[in-house]
């Protein structure tokens, strides 16, 4: 039994849902080892052929789980490298599909990048609103949002924090396809079924391939980013702007 998220098994297909609806899915550290865990256990089970990760609740992640971090010092966070689970979903050789509605927000994005292809719905919020936390995303998100759209277009989306709808999602090839919330989880999974009927060798050697194409050194971008994230708790905005986002007010920043 999984504390944070619910897991199936049907017609080859491994289902995880996310699930803290009462914190929007806000990923703490024991819940990204259990996604992660049961990643790496579709990945071994032969009934197994592709996977999908969706959300319970009004949102699919709202981030990475602030109580959690707002405390932190660079150094703790250095030492406990909290990060470096995530590098585990980059082996993992099974299709996975993001099925996303609601609010895909900091890690939770990062979640869905993580994925091979992503369904959204039509009401969806993809962003990065760790720069008005007074930090950055830490699980992959520079990365993988500059490889998806260019670097300026993922500096303005990264600066200014703000939230993409499906439309400009799609329009930057962030997302596969836009569908309705209603049949967003139906659909997805009539996409991994026609999936399951592929040659699952061909499947897996071609996603190695285009990782190949799109990624030579994500793991080398992922630890610099990780090392600037963790700095940053060094600073008075971290704690600033966390302190703000759970006493509901507006964060001051001072720069140092
Ligand atoms: N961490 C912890 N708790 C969170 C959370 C998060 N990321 N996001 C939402 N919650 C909690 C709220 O505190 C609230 O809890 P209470 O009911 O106990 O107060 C509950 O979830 C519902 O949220 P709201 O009442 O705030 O819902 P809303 O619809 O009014 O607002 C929101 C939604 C705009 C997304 C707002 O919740 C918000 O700004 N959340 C934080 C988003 C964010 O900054 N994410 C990035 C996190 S940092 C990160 O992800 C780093 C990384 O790279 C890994």
């Amino acid at each position: 039994m999984k504390k944070f998220i619910k897991t199936e098994i049907r017609d080859h297909i491994g289902v995880i849902t996310l699930n803290r609806p009462q914190v929007l899915n806000a990923l703490n550290r024991e819940m990204v080892e259990e996604v992660v865990s049961t990643l790496e256990r579709f990945d071994q089970v032969d009934e197994v052929r592709v996977i999908i990760i969706t959300g319970s609740g009004r949102a699919f992640v709202a981030g990475a789980d602030i109580d959690e971090m707002a405390d932190e010092d660079a150094i703790r966070m250095e030492l406990l490298n909290q990060f470096a689970v995530w590098d585990r979903i980059n082996l993992i050789k099974k299709p996975i599909l993001a099925a996303v509605h609601g609010l895909v927000l900091g890690g939770g994005f990062e979640l869905a990048l993580s994925c091979d292809m992503i369904f959204a719905s039509e009401h969806v919020q993809m962003g990065f609103p760790e720069v008005k936390l007074g930090v950055m995303p830490g699980a992959g998100g520079t990365q993988r949002l500059t490889k998806a759209m260019g670097k300026a277009k993922a500096l303005e989306w990264l600066w200014l924090g703000d939230s993409m709808d499906a439309k400009e999602a799609l329009h930057h090839g962030v997302i596969n396809r836009i569908i309705p919330e209603e049949v967003l989880f139906d659909e997805t999974i009539a996409i991994a079924k026609k999936l399951t009927a592929q040659a699952p060798l061909s499947l897996r050697l071609i996603k190695e391939a285009v990782d190949k194409a799109v990624d030579t050194s994500i793991y080398e971008g992922m630890q610099f980013e990780r090392k600037n994230f963790y700095l940053l708790f060094a600073s008075f905005d971290q704690k600033e702007g966390m302190k703000a986002f759970m006493e509901k007010r507006r964060p001051k920043f001072e720069g140092r």
